[in-house]
């Protein structure tokens, strides 16, 4: 058994946790939401400066709500990379602190690995291999899990990540920031095909289309010449249509190269991560896309698909019980492909 405390800081949540393999000892979540809403999406700064502010109440708070001491502590993480450099120093220079105040041994854990591992949290008998769907604010991504630490990436957005184009799309219709959750919220009482958009193929060069890769770009801009067209002819906008036509889009496009990718690998199950697993259009879709193709599709609870730091605990508990360490003089990386996680450990 192996306990990790965890620090999250890649973007705009300041969060820590302590995971015992696959439990949950206590997650503590600062967002830094409201201090970027007036921004309209987050400034790097701003966050670096917040993460500050919050990191050491957030660490407090989780030893205090895990009721454990030091001594039970086997390993401390932090998210090093990919994400805002100046966000990730901070999260990254406490856990090292940590480690070396508590003598214990630190590991730097890849934010995508950790979304792969959120579906752990509530699938305690869950192994590779699998195929992750991967839809973030920053990533798109279709991964062959082979083990912990082995990843192939299979298909990925061109352009713009999935929760991108929520945002933008929020951004254009004025719904403020972050997206994804409003434009859920609208959809549900929207007409999906009150207006046809581009579900955002990507072509292949001897002809036909990508089965794996998308775009999102192109929906985007068709959504913005929706919205100024319904402007110019003096209409008041339709919201919710304009939203429950772009969520059902995006959700059809999404599971319809998810479900091809798992036939196609001859992979059983698809564990959903990252913040647009939280897409209540995307779930329905791909829960009943699954079942007819008779595979498992996975969804974390809500409060890990977005960003958290048990799913970063839980990855680093599977990297410490192999024995896997990082260096202290580990430094944080704004890009890091997942098939380099392993260059992370000694
Ligand atoms: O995984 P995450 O918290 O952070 C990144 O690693 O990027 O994902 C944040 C993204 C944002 O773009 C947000 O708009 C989107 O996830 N999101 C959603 C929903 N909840 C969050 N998108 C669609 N539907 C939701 N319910
Ligand atoms: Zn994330």
């Amino acid at each position: 058994m192996t306990t990790v405390l965890a620090i999250e800081t890649s973007c705009d949540e300041t969060a820590v946790a302590i995971v015992k393999n696959r439990q949950v000892y206590s997650s503590v979540i600062a967002s830094q939401i409201p201090v970027h809403q007036q921004y309209g999406g987050v400034v790097p700064e701003v966050a670096s400066r917040a993460h500050l502010e919050t990191i050491n109440d957030a660490i407090a708070q989780a030893m205090a709500q895990a009721q454990l001491d030091w001594s039970k502590i086997d390993g401390i993480a932090a998210t090093c990379a990919p994400g805002l450099v100046g966000a990730l120093l901070v999260g990254l220079t406490a856990a090292k602190t940590l480690a070396i105040l508590h003598d214990k041994p630190f590991l730097g854990v890849h934010h995508l690995e950790g979304h792969i591992y959120a579906t752990y949290l509530s699938e305690p008998t869950l192994d590779p291999p699998f195929l992750s769907l991967l839809v973030s604010g920053g990533h798109t991504s279709l991964i062959s899990v082979k083990e912990c630490g082995n990843y192939e990436t299979l298909g990925e957005t061109r352009d713009d990540a999935a929760g991108e184009a929520f945002d933008k799309v929020a951004r254009l219709l004025k719904l403020g920031y972050p997206g994804g959750p409003v434009i859920d919220k609208l959809a549900q009482t929207g007409d999906p095909q009150a207006f046809t958009l581009p579900e955002g193929k990507v072509s292949l060069p001897g002809g036909g289309y990508h089965r794996y890769d998308g775009s999102f770009s192109g929906l985007k801009t068709a959504v913005l010449r929706l919205v100024q067209q319904l402007e110019k002819e003096g209409d008041t906008l339709p919201t919710e249509d304009i939203a429950a036509s772009f969520q059902t889009t995006v959700a059809k496009a999404l599971t319809k190269r998810a479900i091809a990718c798992a036939l196609d690998y001859g992979l059983d199950t698809i564990a959903v991560g990252g913040g647009v697993a939280a897409n209540s259009g995307l779930r329905k879709h791909l829960q009943a896309a699954a079942t007819e193709n008779n595979l498992r599709v996975l969804f974390p609870p809500l409060k890990f698909c977005t960003d958290n730091a048990a799913m970063i605990a839980c990855a680093a508990a599977d990297h410490l019980s192999r024995g896997h360490t990082s260096p202290l003089t580990l430094g944080v990386e704004s890009r890091l492909s997942l098939s380099q996680v392993m260059k992370l450990y000694q």
